[in-house]
């Protein structure tokens, strides 16, 4: 049966949640499950703005059905060509053969790809700045491109001054009912979760999404609707300020970060010793097993903090291998920007510090404190000093 929400007096949600997916892209854990949002604009013509994830499809449809009541639905506006949002596009076409599929010229091409029905036919390409009126409402549409793909647009609702920012503004974690943020107990679990999606999903396109919210700041927005997680209309600008700090990879916390890779305990005993010492000195830290914490909850804290530590112990020759793929992934990811620390450990040839060093220093404007500690097999006295050492050192950057 349907089940919307509404939220203006012309614009209802009709997406819905996924609480039993383990992993978003088959990649990140969601344990509190993720809402694919899809919404609809009620007026002289009837318009859904994105369709949902294939999970979600039957109760789409149904709402859909609900909301028209019988009429036409004369456009669906595809902001976003992933399928998480667009799974359902061929099914929408097949049950409403007349609509008009309102996107950027690179959907169609996508289109193309994803689906056999012959997109050219129900396709009304719009370009940067183009309106569509729907009866009262008037909207806009933006190119946003790598926001998160190529394709991507964001729809302007001129009327009643919202912004349909497609994965912009989104956020891990099922809608339990409340589909405004402010009705939300959203405090630091629920930002955790907007940082997590967005470094992670979105990250690697710091540039582009700071060109987003460019355009973004030239429009009148009383209300954000993103394609994931509760609907913004109070608190707006703290949420763009987070996002403007995400996009720059400028850190929110200026703190230090410590990951660990150890396989017996002697690497997690230096880190903690180094933690330890920190929070003495009235510093905020973090601490992670880099073999325990999915590596999405450490690529997001990365992005949060001014400073960070790796402490890995040598394995095959290498970086300890957790270690390692966290390092891989805030590359791709282009994290910049931030102070590092080192701890290696090794039995016989301490080698880690030196890969974990070469890694950095291929990633941008990341400096590495030269008070690398070593750590041979076990934390002894003589360790002490070098702790203390890249202690200081990070106390003194900060
Ligand atoms: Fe939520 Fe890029 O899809």
């Amino acid at each position: 049966m349907y089940c919307t929400q509404k939220i203006t007096e012309d614009i209802t949600y009709i997406g819905g949640s996924d609480r039993r997916l383990a992993l978003f892209e088959n990649m990140y854990p969601i344990p509190n499950g993720i809402s694919y949002n899809a919404y609809f604009i009620n007026d002289e013509k009837t318009a859904v703005v994105d369709t949902v994830d294939k999970s979600v499809s039957a109760l789409f449809f149904e709402n859909l059905a609900h909301m028209l009541g019988g009429r036409h639905l004369d456009y669906v506006i595809v902001n976003h060509m992933e399928p998480d949002h667009a799974a359902t596009l061929e099914e929408l076409v097949l049950r409403y053969p007349q609509v008009k599929i309102v996107c950027s010229a690179k959907a169609i091409a996508m289109m193309k790809q994803f689906f056999t029905f012959d997109a050219d036919a129900y396709t009304l390409p719009v370009k940067e700045g183009d309106t569509l009126t729907l009866g009262a409402h008037t909207l806009s549409f933006y190119m946003a491109p790598m926001v998160h793909w190529p394709e991507v647009t964001v729809t302007y609702d001129q009327t009643e001054k919202i912004l349909f920012s497609a994965d912009a503004f989104g956020t891990f974690g099922a809608l339990n009912g409340h589909i405004f943020a402010d009705e939300l107990p959203f405090g630091a679990a629920e930002l955790q979760e907007a940082r997590r999606y967005y470094t992670n999903i979105v990250g690697k396109y710091g540039a582009q999404t700071l060109a987003l919210l460019k355009k973004a700041a030239a429009l009148d927005i009383q209300m954000l609707c993103p394609l994931h997680g509760p609907v913004w209309r109070k608190d707006i600008a703290a949420f763009v300020e987070k996002y403007q700090a995400w996009g720059a990879y400028a850190p929110e916390e200026n703190g230090v970060l410590i990951v660990y890779g150890s396989i017996y305990g002697g690497t997690q005993n230096a880190a903690e010793i180094l933690a330890a010492k920190l929070a003495e000195k009235g510093v905020p830290t973090n601490l992670y097993d880099a073999s325990v914490t999915h590596a999405s909850y450490l690529v997001s804290e990365a992005f949060r903090y001014s400073h960070l530590v790796f402490a890995a112990a040598t394995y095959n020759n290498d970086i300890f291998t957790p270690v390692e793929s966290l390092l891989t992934d805030l590359k791709a990811h282009a994290l910049k920007n931030r102070t590092v620390g080192l701890i290696q450990n090794g039995s016989w040839a301490p080698q880690s510090g030196k890969k974990m060093q070469e890694i950095l220093e291929s990633m941008q404007n990341m400096t590495v404190l030269p008070e690398t500690v070593t750590v041979r097999s076990t934390v002894k006295e003589d360790s002490f000093a070098q702790i203390d050492a890249l202690c200081g050192a990070l106390v003194a950057s900060l």
